[in-house]
C-alpha cells in the first residue's frame, strides 16, 4: 500500500491533480482511492460524484482498464462510528454509539476533522486499497491534519488524562469515599457548574470510550510514521507558474520541519502551446504575442524552479492549462496522461 498526499494553496488544482493521479493509478490495474479532507467538497464536481454519497466507485473511461477508481469525502461521524465498531471492547460498541454524550463528541469536538482524516487513512488501508491519494484543504488545514494526531497521541498518553479515567472507574466501583480529597473537589466543582447528571454522564461515557481514544493514539502514531516513510508516502505540492517559487519555499520548509518527505512539485495550469512564427498581423497577432509572452514567463518560472529545487525534489512536473474546467472523468483524463507517479 502506498500513499500520496497533495498539498498547496487554494485554487491551484490540488483536487484536480489528486483525482487525476487516482485515475492514472487505477489504470495500472490497482485499487485506488482518492479521499478529500477539504470540507468544500470540490472532489464531487471533479469526479462527477452523486449528491449525498460520501464514498463511491467511479467507472474508468476505458472499459478494458483492469483497476478500480474510488472516491470519498471525509465523513467525520462515519469514521468515528467505524472506529467504535472496530475497536470497542466486546459488547461495548452499541452502548457507546447510543450514549447521549457520543453525538456531542462526534460533532463538536474541536479538531475532530483532522483526527479522523488520519483514522480514515488507516481504515482504508485495512480495507485493502493499494493506493490512497489524499487531497487536502488549503495549506494551514493540511498541516493541522499532520500536527493534531501527533499532539493527540501525546496528550492521551499523558498521566493527567489517564488519571481521570482511572479515578472514575474507582468512583463507580467503590463509591466516593475511597478517592482522594482533590479528586472529590474537582468533581464537586464540575457538578456545581454542569449539574450532577451531566457530570455523571460525561464520566460514564469517558470510562467506556477511553479505550477507543487510547487505541486511536496508537493507530495515529503508526499512520504518522507511515506518512514519514518515503518508501510508503510521497508528499506533492501543487502550484501554478506564478506562485511556484514562493510555494516551493514555503512547503519545502513546512514539510521539512515536520520530517515529511517531499517528492514532487506539480506546476499546474502552464501555458504550453507554441505561438506560430512569424506572428500574424492585427488583433490576432496582438493576442498571440501576449500569449507567447505569458507562456515564456511560465517556462522561465519552471526553469527557475528546476534550478532552485531540482536536486532537493525528485520530480518537477508541468501540467498544461486545459481549455475547460476539470469537471468529470474525461477532463481528468487529460491531466492523468501528463502525470508521472512514483509508484
Ligand atoms: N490544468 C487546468 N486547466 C484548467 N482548469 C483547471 C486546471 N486545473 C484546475 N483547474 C480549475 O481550477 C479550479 C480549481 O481547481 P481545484 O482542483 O479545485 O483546485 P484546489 O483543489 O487546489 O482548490 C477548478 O475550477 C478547476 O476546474
Ligand atoms: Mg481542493
Amino acid at each position: 500500500m502506498k500513499i500520496i498526499v497533495y498539498l498547496g494553496t487554494g485554487g491551484v488544482g490540488k483536487t484536480s491533480v489528486a483525482a487525476a493521479s487516482a485515475l492514472a493509478l487505477a489504470r495500472t490495474g490497482v485499487r485506488s482511492m482518492v479521499i478529500t479532507t477539504d470540507p468544500s467538497l470540490r472532489l464531487r464536481t471533479a469526479l462527477g460524484l452523486a449528491d449525498g454519497i460520501t464514498e463511491q466507485q467511479v467507472p474508468l473511461p476505458d472499459s478494458e482498464d483492469a483497476g478500480e477508481l474510488w472516491a470519498a469525502l471525509l465523513d467525520v461521524r462515519a469514521t468515528l462510528d467505524e472506529a467504535v465498531r472496530l475497536y470497542a471492547r466486546a459488547g461495548m460498541a452499541q452502548r457507546i454509539l447510543d450514549h447521549p454524550i457520543y453525538a456531542t463528541i462526534a460533532s463538536s469536538l474541536v479538531g475532530m476533522q483532522e483526527l479522523m482524516a488520519v483514522e480514515r487513512i488507516d481504515q482504508l488501508r485495512l480495507r485493502g486499497f493499494d493506493r490512497i491519494i489524499v487531497d487536502t484543504a488549503p495549506s494551514r488545514h493540511a498541516f493541522e491534519i499532520l500536527d493534531k494526531p501527533a499532539l493527540f497521541a501525546d496528550l492521551s498518553s499523558s498521566r493527567k488524562v489517564k488519571l481521570v479515567g482511572r479515578t472514575y472507574k474507582l468512583v463507580s466501583a467503590l463509591g466516593l469515599q475511597s478517592i482522594g480529597r482533590s479528586a472529590i473537589d474537582i468533581y464537586a466543582k464540575a457538578e456545581e457548574i454542569l449539574g450532577v447528571n451531566l457530570v455523571r454522564q460525561v464520566l460514564d461515557f469517558y470510562s467506556i470510550f477511553y479505550p477507543i481514544a487510547e487505541g486511536y493514539s496508537r493507530r495515529a502514531e503508526r499512520t504518522v510514521a507511515m506518512l514519514r516513510d518515503p518508501a510508503v508516502t510521497e508528499f506533492r505540492v501543487v502550484t501554478t507558474p506564478q506562485k511556484a517559487m514562493r510555494d516551493a519555499a514555503f512547503f519545502t520548509s513546512a514539510l521539512g520541519e515536520r520530517n515529511f518527505p517531499i517528492g514532487a512539485i506539480c506546476v499546474n495550469r502552464a501555458w504550453l502551446h507554441a505561438a506560430p512564427e512569424p506572428l500574424p498581423g492585427g488583433m490576432a497577432g496582438d493576442v498571440l504575442g501576449w500569449y507567447s509572452a505569458v507562456s515564456e514567463s511560465h517556462r522561465a518560472a519552471v526553469w527557475s524552479l528546476k534550478e532552485a529545487y531540482g536536486t532537493q525534489v525528485r520530480d518537477i512536473q508541468v501540467f498544461s492549462e486545459l481549455e475547460r474546467d476539470v469537471d468529470g472523468v474525461a477532463a481528468l483524463d487529460v491531466l492523468a496522461r501528463q502525470i508521472h507517479l512514483p509508484f
